[in-house]
Protein backbone atom coordinates (compact mmCIF):
# COMPACT_ATOMS: atom_id res chain seq x y z
CA UNK A 1 0.00 0.00 0.00
CA UNK A 2 2.93 2.39 1.19
CA UNK A 3 4.91 1.67 -1.87
CA UNK A 4 1.70 2.28 -4.34
CA UNK A 5 1.61 5.52 -2.52
CA UNK A 6 5.14 6.29 -3.25
CA UNK A 7 5.37 5.21 -6.85
CA UNK A 8 2.32 7.49 -7.39
CA UNK A 9 3.92 10.27 -6.01
CA UNK A 10 6.78 10.15 -7.87
CA UNK A 11 5.35 9.69 -11.19
CA UNK A 12 3.17 12.63 -10.36
CA UNK A 13 6.51 14.21 -9.31
CA UNK A 14 8.15 12.98 -12.76
CA UNK A 15 5.32 14.15 -14.75
CA UNK A 16 4.88 17.69 -13.21
CA UNK A 17 8.48 17.93 -13.77
CA UNK A 18 8.45 17.30 -17.55
CA UNK A 19 5.55 19.49 -17.72
CA UNK A 20 7.74 22.59 -16.26
CA UNK A 21 10.41 21.40 -18.22
CA UNK A 22 8.33 22.15 -21.63
CA UNK A 23 6.74 25.67 -20.19
CA UNK A 24 9.75 26.42 -19.86
CA UNK A 25 11.07 26.08 -23.60
CA UNK A 26 7.71 27.75 -25.05
CA UNK A 27 8.40 31.75 -24.37
CA UNK A 28 5.87 33.74 -23.01
CA UNK A 29 2.90 34.31 -24.99
CA UNK A 30 2.88 31.90 -27.61
CA UNK A 31 0.10 28.79 -27.12
CA UNK A 32 -2.73 26.75 -28.91
CA UNK A 33 -5.45 28.18 -31.25
CA UNK A 34 -8.39 29.71 -29.83
CA UNK A 35 -11.59 28.33 -30.71
CA UNK A 36 -13.61 30.74 -29.67
CA UNK A 37 -14.01 33.06 -32.75
CA UNK A 38 -15.66 36.58 -31.98
CA UNK A 39 -19.21 36.59 -33.30
CA UNK A 40 -21.00 40.15 -33.58
CA UNK A 41 -24.37 40.15 -32.22
CA UNK A 42 -26.25 41.05 -35.19
CA UNK A 43 -25.10 38.09 -37.43
CA UNK A 44 -25.11 34.70 -34.62
CA UNK A 45 -24.34 32.02 -36.53
CA UNK A 46 -26.44 29.22 -37.63
CA UNK A 47 -26.25 26.04 -39.90
CA UNK A 48 -28.67 27.44 -42.69
CA UNK A 49 -26.56 30.60 -42.78
CA UNK A 50 -23.07 28.74 -42.77
CA UNK A 51 -24.57 26.65 -45.78
CA UNK A 52 -25.72 29.59 -47.77
CA UNK A 53 -22.33 31.24 -46.82
CA UNK A 54 -20.67 28.49 -48.26
CA UNK A 55 -23.01 28.59 -51.60
CA UNK A 56 -21.85 32.25 -51.81
CA UNK A 57 -18.63 32.01 -51.03
CA UNK A 58 -18.12 29.32 -54.10
CA UNK A 59 -20.54 31.45 -56.82
CA UNK A 60 -18.94 33.31 -59.18
CA UNK A 61 -22.54 34.38 -59.97
CA UNK A 62 -21.29 37.29 -57.59
CA UNK A 63 -18.97 38.33 -60.71
CA UNK A 64 -20.35 40.28 -63.63
CA UNK A 65 -18.06 37.60 -66.00
CA UNK A 66 -19.57 34.59 -64.12
CA UNK A 67 -15.85 33.79 -63.59
CA UNK A 68 -14.32 35.05 -60.49
CA UNK A 69 -15.78 33.09 -57.07
CA UNK A 70 -14.17 34.27 -53.81
CA UNK A 71 -12.81 31.20 -54.31
CA UNK A 72 -10.81 32.31 -57.46
CA UNK A 73 -8.18 34.48 -55.12
CA UNK A 74 -8.97 32.51 -51.60
CA UNK A 75 -8.52 28.95 -52.60
CA UNK A 76 -9.66 26.95 -49.85
CA UNK A 77 -7.65 24.29 -51.32
CA UNK A 78 -4.52 26.46 -50.90
CA UNK A 79 -4.08 27.77 -47.67
CA UNK A 80 -7.09 30.11 -48.64
CA UNK A 81 -4.74 32.55 -51.05
CA UNK A 82 -4.58 32.00 -54.83
CA UNK A 83 -0.54 32.66 -54.61
CA UNK A 84 0.11 35.07 -56.78
CA UNK A 85 2.41 38.04 -56.29
CA UNK A 86 -1.15 40.19 -56.68
CA UNK A 87 -4.42 38.52 -58.03
CA UNK A 88 -5.82 38.48 -61.08
CA UNK A 89 -9.17 39.52 -61.24
CA UNK A 90 -12.44 40.60 -64.19
CA UNK A 91 -10.81 41.42 -67.73
CA UNK A 92 -7.01 39.21 -66.55
CA UNK A 93 -6.64 42.22 -64.62
CA UNK A 94 -3.97 42.25 -61.84
CA UNK A 95 -4.84 44.54 -58.46
CA UNK A 96 -2.64 46.21 -56.15
CA UNK A 97 -2.03 44.21 -53.57
CA UNK A 98 -1.88 40.67 -52.33
CA UNK A 99 -4.56 38.29 -51.45
CA UNK A 100 -4.31 37.15 -47.51
CA UNK A 101 -5.54 34.52 -46.71
CA UNK A 102 -9.08 33.89 -45.27
CA UNK A 103 -8.36 31.32 -42.80
CA UNK A 104 -8.57 32.04 -39.41
CA UNK A 105 -9.61 35.97 -40.69
CA UNK A 106 -12.12 35.82 -38.42
CA UNK A 107 -9.76 36.63 -35.32
CA UNK A 108 -8.23 39.83 -37.11
CA UNK A 109 -8.87 43.15 -35.40
CA UNK A 110 -9.75 44.46 -38.45
CA UNK A 111 -9.57 43.21 -42.46
CA UNK A 112 -7.63 43.87 -45.37
CA UNK A 113 -4.05 44.80 -45.04
CA UNK A 114 -4.28 48.40 -44.33
CA UNK A 115 -7.34 48.08 -41.80
CA UNK A 116 -10.20 49.82 -44.36
CA UNK A 117 -12.97 47.12 -43.31
CA UNK A 118 -13.63 46.38 -39.64
CA UNK A 119 -15.55 43.51 -40.10
CA UNK A 120 -15.75 40.45 -42.55
CA UNK A 121 -19.25 41.76 -43.03
CA UNK A 122 -18.20 44.86 -43.96
CA UNK A 123 -15.41 43.74 -46.30
CA UNK A 124 -17.10 41.07 -48.17
CA UNK A 125 -19.47 44.00 -49.58
CA UNK A 126 -16.42 45.18 -51.32
CA UNK A 127 -15.11 42.49 -53.97
CA UNK A 128 -17.85 41.89 -55.97
CA UNK A 129 -18.24 45.18 -56.56
CA UNK A 130 -14.80 45.95 -57.41
CA UNK A 131 -13.72 46.74 -61.11
CA UNK A 132 -10.15 44.73 -60.90
CA UNK A 133 -11.68 41.96 -58.84
CA UNK A 134 -15.35 40.66 -59.68
CA UNK A 135 -16.82 43.96 -61.41
CA UNK A 136 -20.44 43.75 -60.93
CA UNK A 137 -22.00 47.03 -61.95
CA UNK A 138 -23.58 47.75 -58.24
CA UNK A 139 -25.43 46.19 -55.44
CA UNK A 140 -28.45 45.93 -57.28
CA UNK A 141 -27.32 44.25 -59.97
CA UNK A 142 -25.66 41.68 -57.67
CA UNK A 143 -29.07 40.98 -55.74
CA UNK A 144 -31.40 41.18 -59.01
CA UNK A 145 -28.51 37.78 -60.52
CA UNK A 146 -28.87 36.28 -57.18
CA UNK A 147 -32.67 36.17 -57.46
CA UNK A 148 -32.73 34.84 -60.73
CA UNK A 149 -29.84 32.29 -59.83
CA UNK A 150 -32.47 31.17 -57.72
CA UNK A 151 -31.52 32.09 -54.00
CA UNK A 152 -34.76 33.79 -52.39
CA UNK A 153 -35.88 30.66 -51.07
CA UNK A 154 -32.16 30.11 -49.41
CA UNK A 155 -32.50 34.43 -48.09
CA UNK A 156 -35.63 33.23 -46.29
CA UNK A 157 -35.01 30.40 -44.70
CA UNK A 158 -32.09 32.20 -43.03
CA UNK A 159 -33.09 35.34 -42.62
CA UNK A 160 -36.86 35.92 -43.05
CA UNK A 161 -39.29 36.72 -46.17
CA UNK A 162 -38.06 39.15 -48.55
CA UNK A 163 -34.50 39.05 -47.24
CA UNK A 164 -32.66 39.01 -50.24
CA UNK A 165 -30.07 41.81 -49.68
CA UNK A 166 -26.81 42.97 -50.50
CA UNK A 167 -26.24 43.40 -46.75
CA UNK A 168 -27.62 39.52 -46.03
CA UNK A 169 -25.16 38.45 -48.50
CA UNK A 170 -22.38 39.53 -46.83
CA UNK A 171 -23.71 38.70 -43.55
CA UNK A 172 -24.20 34.70 -44.74
CA UNK A 173 -20.31 35.29 -46.43
CA UNK A 174 -18.97 36.60 -42.95
CA UNK A 175 -20.88 33.41 -41.04
CA UNK A 176 -19.06 30.97 -43.41
CA UNK A 177 -15.98 32.70 -43.12
CA UNK A 178 -16.05 32.35 -39.30
CA UNK A 179 -15.93 28.63 -39.44
CA UNK A 180 -12.30 28.60 -41.59
CA UNK A 181 -10.29 27.85 -38.65
CA UNK A 182 -7.03 25.76 -38.41
CA UNK A 183 -6.49 23.88 -35.42
CA UNK A 184 -4.37 21.56 -34.48
CA UNK A 185 -1.10 22.77 -36.09
CA UNK A 186 2.35 20.69 -35.08
CA UNK A 187 3.05 23.47 -32.71
CA UNK A 188 -0.34 23.33 -30.72
CA UNK A 189 -0.16 19.73 -30.69
CA UNK A 190 3.66 20.31 -28.87
CA UNK A 191 2.09 22.83 -26.53
CA UNK A 192 -0.61 20.45 -25.70
CA UNK A 193 2.06 17.62 -25.00
CA UNK A 194 0.64 15.54 -28.01
CA UNK A 195 3.17 15.59 -30.49
CA UNK A 196 6.36 16.96 -30.79
CA UNK A 197 8.67 19.50 -33.25
CA UNK A 198 11.72 19.40 -34.74
CA UNK A 199 14.84 20.64 -33.44
CA UNK A 200 15.36 23.35 -35.97
CA UNK A 201 11.84 24.99 -35.28
CA UNK A 202 12.40 24.62 -31.48
CA UNK A 203 15.81 26.93 -31.74
CA UNK A 204 13.24 29.38 -34.48
CA UNK A 205 10.92 29.29 -31.72
CA UNK A 206 13.41 30.07 -29.43
CA UNK A 207 14.99 33.00 -31.76
CA UNK A 208 11.94 34.29 -33.02
CA UNK A 209 11.33 35.53 -29.08
CA UNK A 210 15.03 36.36 -28.48
CA UNK A 211 15.54 38.80 -31.46
CA UNK A 212 12.09 40.53 -31.10
CA UNK A 213 9.90 39.39 -33.51
CA UNK A 214 7.13 38.31 -31.48
CA UNK A 215 6.61 41.92 -29.93
CA UNK A 216 4.49 42.25 -32.93
CA UNK A 217 3.85 38.51 -33.87
CA UNK A 218 2.72 37.94 -30.57
CA UNK A 219 0.03 35.81 -28.51
CA UNK A 220 -1.72 32.51 -29.88
CA UNK A 221 -2.58 34.39 -32.96
CA UNK A 222 1.23 35.54 -34.24
CA UNK A 223 0.02 38.90 -34.47
CA UNK A 224 -1.05 41.72 -31.70
CA UNK A 225 -3.71 42.19 -34.65
CA UNK A 226 -2.21 45.92 -34.45
CA UNK A 227 -1.11 48.49 -37.21
CA UNK A 228 2.31 49.26 -37.31
CA UNK A 229 5.07 51.06 -39.68
CA UNK A 230 6.60 49.04 -42.34
CA UNK A 231 8.83 51.06 -44.02
CA UNK A 232 9.39 48.94 -47.22
CA UNK A 233 8.28 49.06 -50.57
CA UNK A 234 5.77 51.99 -52.05
CA UNK A 235 2.36 51.27 -51.26
CA UNK A 236 2.21 53.80 -48.28
CA UNK A 237 -1.07 51.58 -46.57
CA UNK A 238 -3.11 52.69 -44.24
CA UNK A 239 -2.19 56.62 -45.42
CA UNK A 240 -3.65 55.78 -48.76
CA UNK A 241 -7.04 55.53 -46.57
CA UNK A 242 -6.88 58.22 -44.24
CA UNK A 243 -4.16 60.74 -46.13
CA UNK A 244 -2.43 61.19 -42.65
CA UNK A 245 1.18 61.66 -42.02
CA UNK A 246 1.41 59.61 -39.72
CA UNK A 247 0.14 56.79 -41.28
CA UNK A 248 2.43 56.28 -44.38
CA UNK A 249 3.35 52.61 -44.33
CA UNK A 250 1.28 51.69 -41.45
CA UNK A 251 -0.03 48.37 -42.15
CA UNK A 252 -1.60 45.36 -40.34
CA UNK A 253 1.14 43.05 -38.38
CA UNK A 254 0.31 39.61 -40.25
CA UNK A 255 -0.38 36.10 -38.72
CA UNK A 256 1.95 33.95 -38.99
CA UNK A 257 -0.81 30.94 -38.84
CA UNK A 258 -0.67 29.21 -42.25
CA UNK A 259 2.11 31.27 -43.30
CA UNK A 260 4.11 28.37 -44.72
CA UNK A 261 1.10 27.92 -47.23
CA UNK A 262 0.70 31.60 -48.31
CA UNK A 263 3.90 32.64 -50.44
CA UNK A 264 4.48 35.24 -52.00
CA UNK A 265 4.41 37.36 -48.87
CA UNK A 266 3.95 40.93 -47.85
CA UNK A 267 1.01 43.38 -49.28
CA UNK A 268 2.53 43.51 -52.17
CA UNK A 269 3.94 39.99 -52.86
CA UNK A 270 7.29 41.00 -53.40
CA UNK A 271 9.11 38.36 -51.29
CA UNK A 272 8.61 35.35 -52.85
CA UNK A 273 10.15 33.31 -50.20
CA UNK A 274 9.38 32.53 -46.53
CA UNK A 275 13.13 32.89 -46.03
CA UNK A 276 13.26 36.21 -47.93
CA UNK A 277 10.48 37.51 -45.53
CA UNK A 278 11.84 36.66 -42.69
CA UNK A 279 15.55 38.00 -43.91
CA UNK A 280 13.09 41.57 -45.16
CA UNK A 281 11.41 41.54 -41.73
CA UNK A 282 14.61 41.29 -39.38
CA UNK A 283 16.13 43.78 -41.60
CA UNK A 284 13.25 46.59 -41.65
CA UNK A 285 11.52 46.30 -38.40
CA UNK A 286 14.46 45.32 -36.31
CA UNK A 287 17.34 46.49 -37.59
CA UNK A 288 19.22 42.92 -37.41
CA UNK A 289 20.99 40.59 -40.15
CA UNK A 290 19.96 37.15 -39.28
CA UNK A 291 22.55 34.11 -40.37
CA UNK A 292 21.10 31.69 -42.81
CA UNK A 293 21.24 28.94 -40.26
CA UNK A 294 18.65 30.99 -37.80
CA UNK A 295 16.25 32.11 -40.69
CA UNK A 296 16.61 28.48 -41.89
CA UNK A 297 15.28 27.85 -37.82
CA UNK A 298 12.88 30.22 -37.73
CA UNK A 299 11.07 28.96 -41.24
CA UNK A 300 10.96 25.75 -40.02
CA UNK A 301 9.56 26.70 -36.79
CA UNK A 302 6.75 28.84 -38.94
CA UNK A 303 6.05 25.86 -40.92
CA UNK A 304 4.87 24.41 -37.54
CA UNK A 305 1.89 26.50 -37.71
CA UNK A 306 0.14 25.28 -40.28
CA UNK A 307 -2.87 24.24 -38.94
CA UNK A 308 -5.68 21.27 -40.68
CA UNK A 309 -7.53 22.81 -43.13
CA UNK A 310 -11.00 22.94 -43.29
CA UNK A 311 -12.55 20.14 -45.34
CA UNK A 312 -15.46 21.73 -47.53
CA UNK A 313 -17.59 19.76 -50.14
CA UNK A 314 -18.12 22.01 -52.93
CA UNK A 315 -21.46 23.42 -52.87
CA UNK A 316 -24.30 22.78 -55.72
CA UNK A 317 -25.20 26.41 -56.48
CA UNK A 318 -28.81 27.17 -57.40
CA UNK A 319 -29.41 27.89 -61.30
CA UNK A 320 -32.31 28.61 -63.61
CA UNK A 321 -33.43 25.66 -65.36
CA UNK A 322 -32.49 25.40 -69.25
CA UNK A 323 -31.03 28.97 -69.77
CA UNK A 324 -27.75 30.18 -68.20
CA UNK A 325 -27.23 33.63 -66.30
CA UNK A 326 -26.35 36.72 -68.32
CA UNK A 327 -23.40 37.17 -67.79
CA UNK A 328 -21.28 40.47 -68.92
CA UNK A 329 -18.08 40.79 -70.51
C1 LIG B 1 -9.69 39.06 -57.75
C2 LIG B 1 -9.23 38.51 -56.50
C3 LIG B 1 -10.13 38.56 -55.29
C4 LIG B 1 -11.44 38.17 -55.19
C5 LIG B 1 -12.35 37.66 -56.30
C6 LIG B 1 -11.80 38.30 -53.80
N1 LIG B 1 -10.73 38.75 -53.08
FE1 LIG B 1 -10.64 38.97 -51.07
N2 LIG B 1 -8.88 39.91 -51.25
C7 LIG B 1 -8.17 40.06 -52.42
C8 LIG B 1 -7.06 40.97 -52.18
C9 LIG B 1 -6.03 41.38 -53.21
C10 LIG B 1 -7.15 41.38 -50.83
C11 LIG B 1 -6.25 42.39 -50.11
C12 LIG B 1 -6.70 43.79 -50.52
C13 LIG B 1 -6.18 44.89 -49.63
O1 LIG B 1 -5.76 44.65 -48.50
O2 LIG B 1 -6.22 46.04 -50.06
C14 LIG B 1 -8.30 40.67 -50.27
C15 LIG B 1 -8.67 40.73 -48.92
C16 LIG B 1 -9.66 39.92 -48.37
C17 LIG B 1 -9.90 39.74 -46.95
C18 LIG B 1 -9.11 40.37 -45.82
C19 LIG B 1 -8.19 39.38 -45.17
C20 LIG B 1 -7.20 40.02 -44.24
O3 LIG B 1 -6.29 39.33 -43.76
O4 LIG B 1 -7.28 41.23 -43.99
C21 LIG B 1 -10.97 38.89 -46.82
C22 LIG B 1 -11.59 38.39 -45.54
C23 LIG B 1 -11.42 38.57 -48.16
N3 LIG B 1 -10.59 39.20 -49.08
C24 LIG B 1 -12.53 37.82 -48.48
C25 LIG B 1 -13.09 37.77 -49.76
C26 LIG B 1 -14.46 37.34 -50.04
C27 LIG B 1 -15.45 36.90 -49.02
C28 LIG B 1 -14.61 37.43 -51.40
C29 LIG B 1 -15.86 37.14 -52.22
C30 LIG B 1 -17.02 37.97 -51.91
C31 LIG B 1 -13.33 37.89 -51.95
N4 LIG B 1 -12.46 38.12 -50.91
C32 LIG B 1 -13.06 38.01 -53.30
C33 LIG B 1 -8.45 39.44 -53.61
C34 LIG B 1 -9.70 38.94 -53.94
C1 LIG C 1 7.40 46.17 -35.54
C2 LIG C 1 6.50 45.04 -35.77
C3 LIG C 1 7.06 43.80 -36.44
C4 LIG C 1 8.18 43.07 -36.07
C5 LIG C 1 9.15 43.34 -34.94
C6 LIG C 1 8.24 41.95 -36.99
N1 LIG C 1 7.20 42.00 -37.89
FE1 LIG C 1 6.77 40.63 -39.32
N2 LIG C 1 5.25 41.78 -40.01
C7 LIG C 1 4.89 43.01 -39.48
C8 LIG C 1 3.94 43.66 -40.37
C9 LIG C 1 3.32 45.03 -40.17
C10 LIG C 1 3.74 42.77 -41.44
C11 LIG C 1 2.89 43.02 -42.68
C12 LIG C 1 3.82 43.51 -43.76
C13 LIG C 1 3.14 43.98 -45.02
O1 LIG C 1 2.20 44.75 -44.94
O2 LIG C 1 3.56 43.59 -46.10
C14 LIG C 1 4.58 41.62 -41.19
C15 LIG C 1 4.69 40.52 -42.04
C16 LIG C 1 5.50 39.42 -41.81
C17 LIG C 1 5.57 38.27 -42.67
C18 LIG C 1 4.81 38.07 -43.97
C19 LIG C 1 3.42 37.59 -43.74
C20 LIG C 1 2.60 37.50 -44.99
O3 LIG C 1 1.53 36.87 -44.91
O4 LIG C 1 2.96 38.04 -46.04
C21 LIG C 1 6.47 37.39 -42.10
C22 LIG C 1 6.87 36.02 -42.61
C23 LIG C 1 6.96 38.02 -40.91
N3 LIG C 1 6.35 39.25 -40.76
C24 LIG C 1 7.94 37.48 -40.09
C25 LIG C 1 8.62 38.22 -39.11
C26 LIG C 1 9.81 37.75 -38.43
C27 LIG C 1 10.46 36.39 -38.63
C28 LIG C 1 10.20 38.75 -37.59
C29 LIG C 1 11.43 38.80 -36.73
C30 LIG C 1 12.68 38.61 -37.43
C31 LIG C 1 9.21 39.82 -37.71
N4 LIG C 1 8.30 39.46 -38.66
C32 LIG C 1 9.24 41.00 -36.98
C33 LIG C 1 5.35 43.56 -38.29
C34 LIG C 1 6.46 43.13 -37.60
Amino acid sequence: MKKTIKTVLGLLMVTGLAMVAQAATIPEGMGILPNNVPVPANNPMSAAKISLGTQLYFDPALSASGQFSCNSCHNLGTGGVDNQKTSIGHHWQRGGRNAPTVLNAAFWSKQFWDGRAPLLEDQAKGPPLNPVEMASADADTVVARLKTAGYAPLFTTVFGKNALTYDNMAKAIAAFERTLITPNAPFDRFVQGTGDISKAAKRGMVKVAEVGCTSCHSGALFTNNEFVEFAYGSDTGLKSITGKADDDHVFRVQSWRNVALTAPYFHDGSASTLAQAVKIMAKVQLQTTLSDADVNDIVAFLTTLTGDQPQITFPTLPRPTGVSLDWQD
